[in-house]
């Protein structure tokens, strides 16, 4: 049999046909536009991501036997509201994981209702990409339309929703909300009331290789499937990426360079970072994981490259850094071109080009977007070893991680050796495994990983250049602390 694996990611649907092998049979990519309608802001049409599945599926369907699919799976993008009415028709744009216009409803979040408080029902304290802050922003700027709420759903879940017709979440999504009860998995009552919302608003919560059901007769027709294909729960995008990289068990660490940036490190028990600085959220494995996010990654390298540079090729760009100068550029970048999310929370804060002189190149600016961005994740690999973590391995995945060149200053700037996962499809390939499990052809996700993922190579940690790496991360450190304050006066 084969199974669908879909990643609704935030700038296109990667869909991945993989085999009862695990092998990735193929793939395809499609774009849908992200809308910026004012600075900080960040929305998309959730019927552009249905048409991009719709068309996918079909390509991917292309010369393969449709009716060898036995199960879908979907990993998508966190935190995005998806907010449906009475005839489960979208309501306005959804609001995505890197939006930051709720500053004010954080505020409230974290300081009327309380940090501590918030940690007790959700083990998780406000951030402004986070689902709850968003529909207190709906409450007060667009009654209305927030009147006209009968369901609140999370992008992979309206998509699955369209193929199933049953309102679903897993827990791994459900997490980032701020209205789940992470540790008992289940919906937090207290939270739904300071966010004005029913039980019954919500959708019904599952694990995520749980099977929520079939194709319904206008999804079979409109994918060419047959309606006995299996639908299961799924993953946010980050737990999934974990499980397509077998990042499943106690103390495993995965690096995702996607858009966003995370750092994900599984645990088989609950626990919270007591300065909430990691999110606390569960596994799609049933367990649970800590996890940093920096909301620009790779969307900083495209930005450099694409609208500064005028230049989509980025390997050629990339050609143009001598090696020699890694660990020596007088370049920063603070890259904080969305605000930041983990460690600092802050939506206010914005990228930063520091050190510049008359000799500075082009070249020496890309690097430092690309140790910006290395250092951005370090700062939450840092909060993870203080917590008394220990990482010096980690799984790498997500567009970025293509990189050589990246790979080697992240696992230098970090001081972590990397290894790289040989199915590259992080989220879409852990959709796919998820799938696999709710048809029986896995007992279980860690079974299911341990049989399927391999891993191709390894990037190791150069003592010279980490020892470099080191002393910028110092300087590096003290930028956004320097500039916090001129930021907010912004
Ligand atoms: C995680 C987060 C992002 C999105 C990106 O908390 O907000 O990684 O899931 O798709």
């Amino acid at each position: 049999m084969n199974y669908i694996g879909i990643d609704l990611g935030t700038s296109a649907v990667k869909l991945l046909l993989v085999d009862g092998a695990g092998q990735v049979k193929k793939t395809v990519t499609e774009e849908y536009p992200l809308y910026f309608p004012q600075p900080g802001w960040s929305e998309q049409n959730p019927e552009d991501w249905w048409n991009a599945v719709c068309v996918g599926v079909k390509k991917l369907l292309a010369g393969e036997d449709a009716a060898a699919v036995a199960g879908i799976g979907c990993a998508g993008q966190m935190h995005g509201l998806v907010a449906l009415d009475a005839q489960d028709r979208v309501i306005r744009p959804a609001i995505l994981w890197n939006d930051g216009r709720t500053g004010e409803e954080v505020d409230y979040l974290n300081n009327e209702i309380g940090k501590a408080v918030l940690s007790a029902r959700t083990a998780n304290i406000a951030f402004a990409g986070f689902t709850a802050p968003k529909i207190l922003w709906m409450r007060h700027h667009e009654p209305e339309n927030f009147a006209r709420i009968r369901k609140i759903m999370l992008p992979k879940d309206y998509i699955n929703y369209l193929l199933t017709g049953v309102h679903s979440c897993d827990y791994s999504d459900a997490s980032g909300m701020l209205l789940l009860d992470v540790e008992h998995k289940r919906w937090s009552a207290e939270m739904l009331e300071v966010c004005g919302i029913a039980e019954d608003v919500m959708p019904a919560l599952y694990e995520s290789w749980q099977v929520t059901g079939t194709l319904c007769p206008e999804a079979a027709a409109a994918l060419g499937l047959p309606e006995t294909v299996k639908v299961v729960a799924g993953a946010g995008d980050n737990a999934a990426a974990a499980v397509g990289t077998g990042t499943v068990n106690d103390g495993d660490c995965n690096i995702s360079v996607g858009t966003s940036g995370t750092v994900f490190i599984a645990a088989d028990n609950f626990r919270v970072d007591p300065f909430n600085a990691l999110h606390a959220f569960a596994h799609a494995g049933g367990g649970y994981h800590l996890m940093g996010c920096m909301l620009s990654a790779a969307s900083c390298n495209k930005w450099f490259s694409d609208e500064i540079l005028r230049d989509k090729d980025y390997a050629a760009l990339q050609a143009e850094i001598d090696p020699a100068l890694l660990g020596k550029n007088r370049v920063f970048f603070l890259p904080y071109l969305m605000g930041e999310r983990s460690p600092v929370n802050d939506t206010a804060a914005r990228g930063v080009f520091m050190g510049m002189s008359m000799d500075t190149t082009r070249a020496e600016m890309l690097l430092a977007v690309l140790e910006g961005v290395a250092f951005g994740l370090r700062d939450s690999v840092e909060v993870a070893r203080a917590l008394g973590l220990e990482i010096s391995v980690s799984r790498l995945c997500g567009g970025g991680a293509k990189s050589p060149l990246w790979q080697k200053i992240l696992a230098n700037a970090i001081s972590v050796e990397l290894s790289l996962p040989a199915a590259e499809e992080g989220p879409g390939y852990g959709g796919a495994m998820l799938a696999m499990v709710g048809c029986g052809a896995y007992e279980n996700v860690s079974a299911c990983a341990a049989a399927l993922v391999r891993e191709k190579g390894r990037v190791a940690v150069d003592p010279a250049l980490k020892a470099a790496y080191d002393e910028k991360y110092r300087i590096y450190k003290r930028i956004y602390p320097s500039l916090k304050e001129l930021f907010h006066a912004m």
